[in-house]
């Protein structure tokens, strides 16, 4: 039994009926929520913040998978912690000391993820794999829902589980971005662990059907 996991993007959701989409992936049977907090700096646009969070926070009975799109992502370590994050992911181009980054958000109690851009290689994270608990692998260039997905991903997942098995780490692996039924096989195929889908699902006619049928894509026997 493979136990493939799905993370809806809450950037996708109706923020004027934020607690009804909130208690639709509570219902359904996603996994994780995907929270993407965007600073205007690090990324051409702006998300949303701290009470939002909190706000999802109030009502999410799932792990919230938080993604940092931040410049100097230190400085908010503790108040993520203490919104209840359960994994803190930062990108590995907004870190200059990305393990002793690593090493604070465990200290919080918090799973730590690094992101990496499509242009940033997995080798990048040779030296510092098994202080990693979750690598996000961009699959479009953070900023924006709905965008379409980056071919390359498939290899860089392929290399980045590769390094895994060699170096003997837990790490997961969590794929992000344009995501949909047409490449979520191959991905798990591949070697991730976990997708992320805004638009695929909150675009859906039926969203708990399309994270239904997502789920079940994911974990048939390869
Ligand atoms: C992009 C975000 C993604 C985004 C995914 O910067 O990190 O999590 O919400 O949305 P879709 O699935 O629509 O590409
Ligand atoms: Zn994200």
């Amino acid at each position: 039994m493979t136990n493939k996991r799905i993370a809806p993007s809450v950037l996708a959701a109706d923020f004027g009926n934020l607690q009804r989409d909130i208690e639709m992936i509570n219902n359904s049977e996603a996994d994780w929520f995907h929270i993407d907090i965007m600073d205007g700096v690090f990324v051409p646009n702006i998300s949303y913040g701290m009470p939002v969070l909190q706000a999802i926070a109030k009502h999410a009975k799932k792990p919230l998978d938080v993604h940092l799109m931040i410049v100097e992502p230190d400085r908010y370590i503790k108040e993520f912690a203490a919104l209840g994050a359960d994994i803190l992911s930062v990108h590995y181009e907004a870190c200059t000391h990305l393990h002793r980054t690593l090493q604070a958000i465990k200290k919080e109690g918090m799973k730590a993820g690094v992101a990496l851009n499509p242009h940033s290689s997995v080798d990048l994270l040779e030296d510092v794999i098994n202080d990693i608990d979750l690598v996000l692998v961009m699959s479009v260039n953070p900023g924006f829902g709905g965008q379409s997905f980056i071919e390359n991903t498939f290899e860089k997942v392929k290399r980045l589980r590769e390094m895994i098995e060699r170096k003997g780490a837990a790490t997961m692996i969590e794929v992000d971005g344009g995501v949909t039924d047409k490449n979520a096989a191959k991905l798990v195929a591949t070697g991730a662990d976990v997708l992320v889908a805004g638009s695929f699902v909150f675009k859906a006619q039926d969203p708990p059907q399309t994270i239904k049928e997502l789920k079940s894509l994911v974990n048939k026997e390869q």
